[in-house]
């Protein structure tokens, strides 16, 4: 499963890049706004940070405006991808995009025949949203066991991005079902490597290891 992580800071997405977890950024105009920068210059910093997809989201409404957004992002960098709502607009969008050669991933997916649409857009990245769908009393993963299957029905290569993870356990479980790639918030990403047994093991060897009065580097 690759590992996106779903921000437009900058220290975080270096900090953890550097632990080598991270196969790609996601933003959408959100996370622009609490940055606080322009996306143009936010987008090109993450794109040289990071060699993965950098999806940046367009603004537009209307098929046209959204492929003259979309093209102008994807001049910042080669690891774009453009990402554009799921409307018949923007599958429009996505549909001309993708025939360019521009990576696309459809956003706001919240239904299995939505996907199924993108699919056939010529979508790179489909983007199903787990925690808003359970934060309505939904269930997020069944949403993305059934993109998981009717992909697999057809051989449609594009790839199930699950977002709008808010736990630990969404990404266990989407990665279970086969999702292709999981964009996660930093917070989330950093708790994966967490176990009180980890903690309390570690405790125990270092002060084991103090007792013995050695030192590795001599
Ligand atoms: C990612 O592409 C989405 O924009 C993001 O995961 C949405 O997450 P949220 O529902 O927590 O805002």
């Amino acid at each position: 499963m690759k590992f996106f992580v779903d921000t437009a800071d900058i220290a975080e997405i270096r900090a953890l890049a550097a632990t080598g977890m991270v196969d790609g950024v996601t933003t959408n105009p959100s996370l622009i706004l609490k940055s606080g920068r322009k996306i143009e210059e936010v987008t090109a910093e993450i794109c040289a940070a990071v060699s993965g997809p950098v999806s940046a989201e367009v603004a537009a409404t209307e098929a046209e405006a959204m492929i003259a957004e979309g093209r102008r992002l994807a001049e910042i960098a080669p690891n774009i991808a453009v990402k554009v709502p799921l409307t018949w607009d923007g599958l429009r969008a996505c549909k001309t995009l993708s025939d360019a050669g521009t990576m696309v991933n459809v956003t706001l997916c919240f239904s299995a025949n939505q996907a199924l649409l993108a699919a056939k857009a010529g979508a790179t990245f489909i983007s199903p949203f787990i925690g808003r769908l359970d934060d309505i009393g939904l269930d997020g993963m069944a949403l993305i066991a059934d993109i998981r299957q009717i992909y697999d029905n057809y051989h449609f290569e594009t790839q199930i991005l699950a977002a709008s993870i808010r736990t630990v356990n969404h990404v266990q479980e989407a990665a279970k079902i086969g999702a292709d790639v999981a964009t996660l918030p930093p917070g989330v990403l950093r708790k994966l490597a967490d176990h009180p047994l980890t903690d309390k093991g570690l405790e125990t060897f270092l002060a084991d290891w103090a007792k013995t009065g050695q030192s590795i580097l001599g």
